[in-house]
Formats: structure tokens, C-alpha cells, sequence
């Protein structure tokens, strides 16, 4: 088996030499700025070693991520409540599609596309304290990364709520049908807000780590979600965490992950190592275009795979 800290180092220099990088979301106008340039890579194995390289410490938007900690949040307060209103089909559909929502009565398909997660950041929502939603996903974020400066980019999330008519569209519809339940403008600023959390890499797999180990936080030894919720969310991020590539994903990588339009993707191989890569050039379906495929590097030199039974 390769080396990891030579195999991390590697596909680093070999991403940071790519001239072909994918594009940086604009439909958010502050990630525009962002260049494609970066790339970070952290590896954390099962004895809590650290390998790392590029941009590792660099903070970047960690968008659509973020709906894996406001699930974990949301389950851990009331599992019925969540698949109440969200399924766990994966949909084939892009990120922000509203057509499927429609079709099938306000009830999204799962909890990683924005619908999804717009029907679970309801349920974190309180009408009365605007910020407790966000507040309580910084909080799970900060004590997993064991890091108290994670925040919210306050730049980013007024650009997005500047510029977020499809969510609006997204909740406004969910509302109608009683999938929404609280204020929509309280749960679209708690969305735009937790979208716009600034992680790095590092901090990144290190908020993973414990769906890594089945739930328990191997740097605290705290339990943060059973082993049988820790093993569906990773079923969860398999199936749908790159939306209408993640049949894709699963094929090249075979690893349970979440990505964000920001760029960033955290990746688990179960028992063995919690994995963030950013590179904010992005494909099609917008997910990062180097970081997919660092990842399949890196999964395939480590024979690291949820079907790979000798992995
Ligand atoms: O709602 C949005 O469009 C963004 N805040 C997040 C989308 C996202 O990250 C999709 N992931 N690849």
C-alpha cells in the first residue's frame, strides 16, 4: 500500500500543475472572487495523523457541506421530524432543480439537495432567535474541528441572500405545502448563513473524523451520533451528496462525501480516514472538478472503497 503523507504530497503537485481546472461558481457573485488556482488536500487515518498539503489551512466557503452537519444536528434532535418531510431517494436532478419538487407534491428527495436542506434548516429554525439555527450548527462544527474561530463569511451570505431567488423559490413552494413550517425568511437566512460557514481542509476533516469511527469523535472519545445513524448518513452522502453525479462519484471514488459549490468535499472511508480536499473549479454539476479526482487518486492508490471488503 502507498505511503500516505508521500501519496498526499504527490497528488497535490500533481493537481497544482492542472491547467484544467473547472470554473469557480458566479452565481454567487462573492465566490467569484475566488481563485481557481488553490488546491488544499488533508488526510486524517484512523491513528489521527494528520497529512496534508497545498492550501490546507486556507478557509474557503463550505456551502453545501454544511447540510451534513445540519443534518447530523437536525437527527440528533428528531429523527421522525426529518424524514417526515425529506426522503432519501437520490434524485438525478441538479442541486437547485425545483421541476422535481413540484412534480412530486413539496417533498424533496433528499436532504443534501437545497429543498432538502432547506426542509431540514426549518427544523433548526426558531422564528423568535433568527441566529439559534446557525448558532447550533457553528457550534456542533466548532467542537468537532475543536476550533471556537469557525464562522460564518458575512460577506458571503449577504451575497447569496442578495442574489438567492431559486431557494426562495424553493422554500416559498415547501411553505405552501406544510413542508416549511416556520418564517421562510428566517429559514433562508439561517441557509445562507450556515452555506457561508469558512472552513479549511484541516478543519474540515477533522469535523468528520467521527463519521469515520461510527459516530464517536476519536479526539474527544464523545459519541455524536449512534453507529447505525453514523452508517445512513454515509449511505446518505454515497447516494446523494453530489446530487446528479454522485452515480459518478460512487463509480470513480467509492467513498461516502459531500461537496459545495464552494469547492470544497469531505470524504469519509469508513474506519479508516476522515478526507477534505478544496480546489473551487468546479464541473458541470458543480462539484469540484480537482478534488473529485484527487480523490480517486488517492482512494484508488489506498484501495480505500465501501466495496472494497479488503480495504
Ligand atoms: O444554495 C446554494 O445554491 C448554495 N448555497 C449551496 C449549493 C451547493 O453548494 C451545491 N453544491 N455543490
Amino acid at each position: 500500500m502507498a505511503d500516505l503523507a508521500t501519496l498526499v504530497s504527490g497528488i497535490a503537485a500533481e493537481m497544482q500543475a492542472m491547467p484544467h481546472r473547472g470554473a469557480v461558481a458566479d452565481y454567487i457573485p462573492e465566490l467569484a472572487k475566488v481563485s481557481a488556482d488553490h488546491f488544499g488536500l488533508v488526510v486524517i487515518d484512523a491513528d489521527g495523523q494528520e497529512h496534508s498539503a497545498g492550501d490546507a489551512d486556507t478557509r474557503f466557503s463550505i456551502q453545501s457541506v454544511s447540510k451534513l452537519f445540519a443534518l447530523v444536528e437536525a437527527l440528533n434532535r428528531d429523527p421522525d421530524a426529518v424524514w417526515r418531510r425529506v426522503g432519501r431517494e437520490p434524485s438525478g436532478s441538479a442541486f437547485n432543480s425545483i421541476v422535481q419538487l413540484e412534480a412530486e407534491g413539496g417533498r424533496p428527495r433528499n436532504p443534501f439537495i437545497n429543498a432538502g436542506a432547506l426542509a431540514v434548516t426549518d427544523l433548526l429554525t426558531s422564528d423568535d432567535d433568527p441566529r439559534a439555527g446557525v448558532g447550533a450548527i457553528l457550534r456542533l462544527v466548532r467542537s468537532l474541528a475543536g476550533d471556537d474561530s469557525i464562522a460564518t463569511d458575512g460577506a458571503v451570505a449577504y451575497s447569496e441572500a442578495a442574489t438567492g431567488h431559486r431557494n426562495a423559490a424553493l422554500a416559498h413552494f415547501m411553505k405552501a405545502h406544510g413542508v416549511v413550517r416556520g418564517s421562510v425568511e428566517a429559514c433562508l437566512s439561517t441557509y445562507f448563513h450556515q452555506c457561508a460557514i469558512a472552513m479549511s481542509c484541516r478543519q474540515l476533516a477533522r469535523a468528520g473524523r467521527f463519521l469515520a469511527h461510527g459516530g464517536i469523535d476519536p479526539a474527544s472519545g464523545r459519541t455524536i451520533t449512534s453507529p447505525e445513524r453514523t452508517r445512513r448518513i454515509n449511505a446518505l452522502m454515497l447516494t446523494c451528496g453530489h446530487y446528479d453525479a454522485s452515480g459518478e462519484f460512487a463509480f470513480r471514488v467509492g467513498l461516502p462525501a459531500k461537496s459545495g459549490v464552494g469547492g470544497g468535499i469531505l470524504a469519509i472511508a469508513p474506519g479508516r480516514a476522515s478526507i477534505a480536499v478544496w480546489s473551487p473549479g468546479l464541473s458541470p454539476q458543480g462539484n469540484s472538478l480537482l478534488g473529485t479526482l484527487a480523490l480517486e487518486r488517492l482512494a484508488h492508490a489506498m484501495g480505500w472503497s465501501v466495496f472494497n471488503p479488503d480495504a
